[in-house]
């Protein structure tokens, strides 16, 4: 049994909601760490594609209880609608389970996140709207509601009563908007409870029941190691903490019981929102990554911006996350390209730099330097094991797995199910018997 981390190498949209519906299969327990509405992962079963922000994609599994987690930020309102999609589509969700420690975003972090953004003109971060970075501030200013506070309704009356008469200052004074009204707020947010209440419950301990049985836990990050509040491309970045680490405090759990860290990474870049992207392209390329790669946002619909694979930021997201095994998505992307070129440093002012620097000033100068390999010209899309990948896949794969020096557990060819190389299962296979850089799947 072993207890994975799953988290995005990149800005996110890596494809994480594939690779956890995958290993949901073989977890017992799946937890959602951080992160909140702003997220979106698609996942197709069959004929279906259920686009979920909140609930982990393990709900697909009805002996795998759901966690989300004390880190994130729960939008009742999208919370009910998914679970309603569900229920729709017959799919259960009474294992769904809540913290009752997350915070609640509200109306008027919602309307904050949209005025501010509007404020910064040119110096915008590109939030997705959702009101995450104002949960989160909240949180910190010790202000926040959480889910335990909904949960009591004469003292959910007395904070939002308070609450909402300093948010109307801050939405007449700061942004000229008008004010909320305090009881219909109230109203709405009592309904959102008592639907929520079922699904409470004290998260850590269930995790810890669940790890005393030795089940295996999965923890999901949501978005990416670069848009990590503490370890990103500051200020371009969410508000919470998509890396490994993340996964201790946004699920109450201690490191100890940790036993792999999963990366992925498309098999080239995308990036959704405002921030320096070195290996960004705007030709035709860039084009047609987009297009092949269906890049607009799950959450917003946005165009992803897209780029070459960016290997500096790789070897970054590995160290940050102490990432031992990654899921490469996407790869059949690349199919049509006579040419594939990889970020293997980047040059600052003439100086070669093979670290990422924290300054988004010096991020912003980086020029990548870039090592081209042949592409394939062939589908993919229907390779199931690495024979029968044609051999300059197989060779950029090794050679992505050389730059990272991390093996490739996991190989994406397509959103559904099937299209995958699994080259060695990361939950039950033994640790390290994987594609190595010499491209020996052998283990160790
Ligand atoms: P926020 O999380 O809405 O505050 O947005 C902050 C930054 O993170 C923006 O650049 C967003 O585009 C980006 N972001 C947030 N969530 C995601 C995600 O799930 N995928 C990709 N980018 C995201």
């Amino acid at each position: 049994m072993a207890n994975v981390v799953v988290i995005g190498a990149q800005w996110g949209d890596e494809g994480k909601g594939k690779i956890t519906d995958l290993l949901s299969r073989s977890a017992d327990v799946v937890v959602r760490y951080q992160g909140g509405v702003n997220a979106g992962h698609t996942v197709v079963v069959g004929e279906q594609t259920l686009k979920l922000h909140l609930i982990p994609s393990g709900i697909l599994y009805p002996d795998t209880q759901c966690i989300i987690g004390s880190g994130t930020v729960i939008d009742p309102k999208i919370l009910l609608g998914e679970v309603d999609m569900l229920e729709q589509l017959g799919i259960p969700t009474d294992h769904l389970l809540i913290s009752q420690t997350a915070h609640v975003t509200m109306p008027y972090h919602r309307l904050i996140d949209a005025a501010a953004e509007q404020q910064r003109g040119s110096h915008k971060i590109g939030t997705t709207g959702r009101g995450i970075g104002p949960t989160y501030a909240d949180k910190s200013e010790r202000t926040g509601i959480r889910v335990l506070d909904l949960m009591d309704p004469e003292g959910l009356r007395e904070q939002l009563t308070w609450t909402i008469a300093q948010k109307n200052i801050i939405l007449d004074k700061l942004y000229g908007l008008p004010p909320l009204d305090a009881e219909s707020v109230i109203e709405e947010y009592s309904g959102y409870a008592e639907r929520l209440r079922p699904h409470v419950v004290d998260s850590s301990l269930t995790i810890d029941e669940a790890w005393r049985k030795r089940k295996n836990i999965l923890f999901e990050g949501a978005q990416g190691t670069l848009l990590d509040l503490d370890h990103g491309t500051y200020p371009y970045v969410t508000s919470s903490n998509p890396v490994a680490g993340g996964a201790c405090i946004g699920a109450g759990v201690g490191p100890t019981i940790i036993d792999r860290v999963i990366g992925v990474a498309k098999a080239y870049t995308t990036r959704v929102g405002e921030g320096p992207f070195p290996t960004e392209l705007h030709g035709d390329v860039g084009e047609l990554l987009c297009q092949r790669g269906a890049e607009f946002g799950t959450t917003t619909g946005r165009r992803r911006r897209c780029g070459w694979f960016d290997a500096v930021i790789g070897r970054y997201a590995v160290r940050i996350n102490g990432i031992d095994c990654l899921a490469i998505t996407k790869l059949d992307v690349l199919d049509d390209l006579d040419e594939i070129k990889v970020c293997v440093a980047y040059d600052i002012d003439g100086e070669r730099c093979d670290h990422f620097p924290s300054s988004a000033r010096s991020f912003a100068n980086c020029q990548p330097i870039y090592k081209s390999v042949p592409g394939w010209k062939q589908s993919t899309s229907h390779c199931r094991s690495l024979d029968d990948l044609p051999k300059a896949a197989l060779d950029y794969l090794k050679f992505l797995a050389e730059l990272m020096e991390v093996p490739i557990a996991i190989v994406s060819l397509g959103a559904s199910r099937d299209q995958t190389i699994i080259v060695e299962d990361p939950i039950h296979g033994p640790k390290r018997a994987l594609l190595y850089a010499n491209g020996e799947a052998s283990a160790q």
